[in-house]
């Protein structure tokens, strides 16, 4: 697929991984709509890459907020290209210390936000041929880790939903995809850089977020990607990886 002014909607594009993505996308030539809270760093992508880039300040664990951005979007845009569900977070808590907000508040952002939005502008996503939905999933999606019941509970769940929507619209568009992503050296999940740098240094694995970055856009260009790719950084040579 050639980027080249194909409409991409990206959440969580004001930092991480979803940021790292969006440069490389407005460097193929892709006209971007970025969704996340800071909208200082949002404000600064557009000046630096242009105006042809949109973005929308939104609160993607609220509901309310999430709705009224889907039904902008529909106004705003007579078809979308691509939507990539890049935004989460990661609470890692043991059973005792998870609160209830805790609970609502991961649900929300990683699991009922990639849910609202593909189905808020799915008409805009059936508009285009070749369209399809691209979800951020993890390797807690698919390995049990303690301490970090909840995040991989959210991430279970948006596997599952995106497995099953991608045999749904095996012959419509949108198509549905998932990455299933291993550690990656951004500030998520309350662990700075600085931190992860330093058990780096002792053989953690972890991605350069340029590098999977990168690879989504391989990715996303490929006409035949899988319906479920896993990256883990070990399997790449960067360091050794094992299970909490
Ligand atoms: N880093 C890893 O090791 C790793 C591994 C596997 C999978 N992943 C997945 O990759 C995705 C991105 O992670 P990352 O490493 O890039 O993390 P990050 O550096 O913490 O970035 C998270 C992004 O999500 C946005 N976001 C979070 N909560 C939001 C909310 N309530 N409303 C709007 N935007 C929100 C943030 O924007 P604002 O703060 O500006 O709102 C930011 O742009 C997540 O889904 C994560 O589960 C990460």
């Amino acid at each position: 697929m050639d980027l080249k002014q194909k409409i991409i909607f990206i959440t969580g594009g004001s930092h991480g991984i979803g940021r790292a993505l969006a440069e490389n996308l407005a460097r193929e030539g892709a006209r971007l709509i970025l969704v996340a809270r800071s909208e200082d760093r949002l404000k600064e992508f557009v000046t630096q890459y242009g105006k042809q880039h949109r973005y929308y300040v939104c609160d993607l664990s609220d509901y309310k907020q999430v709705s009224k951005l889907a039904e902008s979007v529909q106004k705003e845009y007579g078809s979308l290209d691509i939507l990539v569900n890049v935004a989460g977070i990661g609470i890692y808590k043991n059973l005792e210390e998870t609160s209830l907000s805790d609970w609502q508040t991961s649900f929300a952002t990683n699991v009922t936000t990639p849910f609202l939005l593909s189905q808020g502008i799915l008409p805009l996503l059936q508009k285009t041929k070749d369209s399809f939905v691209l979800n951020i999933g993890s390797g807690a999606g698919n390995i049990s880790m303690r301490g970090r019941s909840m995040y991989c509970a959210t991430k279970f769940a948006l596997r599952g939903w995106t497995l099953s929507l991608a045999e749904e619209f095996k012959e419509k568009f949108p198509r549905f995809f998932l990455i299933t992503l291993g550690s990656t050296l951004t500030n998520f999940s309350g662990k700075s850089i600085e931190e992860k740098k330093k058990e780096m240094a002792v053989g953690r694995a972890y991605f350069p977020v340029e590098w999977v970055a990168n690879k989504l856009v391989e990715i996303i260009k490929n006409d035949n990607r899988e319906t479920e790719t896993t990256l883990f950084p070990g399997d790449y040579g960067f360091g050794t990886w094992k299970k909490q």
